[in-house]
């Protein structure tokens, strides 16, 4: 992963720390509206969360079959603890670990995560997630992105992220070409507490493969 991990940096791959981190500045309310007005997730469906971290999405989703999965242990234990029989945690990678899950999720997000990845990670990541996904599913991801005219302090934001990926739209929308997925986008300004500009990606299954 392209990203930050020394000093103050490597405190947020504490679990309490990075959830705490992440509430101070708005997480509630970010990810409540996130839920509620992109993944509008319907009840009993079955939801891959891509590196879940400590699952903190879990608390504002509807009885659903959810699995996370997390390369860091440590997110997966507290989820563990926190959550224990509301979903299923793994421990692993994304990309490789999930095989026996091919063609059975209705619903995969990836949050806060491609910004972290360099463009061949985010594109192997997304080609494995295609088997993983229902003929009539979705990806969804969520990022910090670079805007034109962006505010100054966003762009500060931006430039102190622990990932070094951060893109501009269309640099997003390239990891997912040649893929075969239909993609719409969407971009939130006013998500957390602090300036801050978020874009969405939804991928289906491209029309012509879903008629095949
Ligand atoms: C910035 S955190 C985001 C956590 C959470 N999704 C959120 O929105 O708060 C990114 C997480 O992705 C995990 N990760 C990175 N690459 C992964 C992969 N290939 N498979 C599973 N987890 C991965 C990291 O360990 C890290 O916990």
């Amino acid at each position: 992963m392209a990203q930050r991990i020394t000093g103050l940096y490597q405190s947020i791959r504490i679990p309490s720390i990075y959830k705490g981190l992440m509430f101070a500045l708005g997480a509630d309310n970010a990810i409540r509206r996130y839920v509620n007005e992109v993944l509008k997730p319907t009840p009993g469906i079955k939801m891959l969360d891509v590196g879940c971290g400590p699952a903190n999405i879990l608390a504002y989703l509807p009885s659903l079959n959810y699995t996370g999965i997390d390369l860091n242990e440590k997110h997966i234990a507290f989820a563990r603890e926190l959550y224990g029989s509301r979903g299923r945690f793994v421990v692993g990678n994304a990309a490789n670990d999930l095989r026996q899950d091919e063609n059975s999720f209705d619903l995969i997000n990836i949050s806060a995560l491609l910004h972290h990845l360099a463009d061949d990670e985010a594109i192997s990541l997304f080609t494995s997630l295609k088997r993983l996904l229902k003929q009539d599913g979705r990806i969804v991801t969520i990022d910090n992105v670079w805007l034109p005219r962006q505010r100054t302090a966003v762009k500060l934001i931006n430039k102190l992220d622990s990932g070094l990926n951060i893109r501009t739209p269309g640099g997003y929308l390239e990891l997912l070409n040649g893929q075969g997925f239909d993609v719409q986008t969407r971009v939130f300004h006013d998500l957390l507490r602090i300036p801050y500009d978020h874009i969405v990606m939804i991928a289906r299954h491209g029309s012509k493969q879903r008629s095949d």
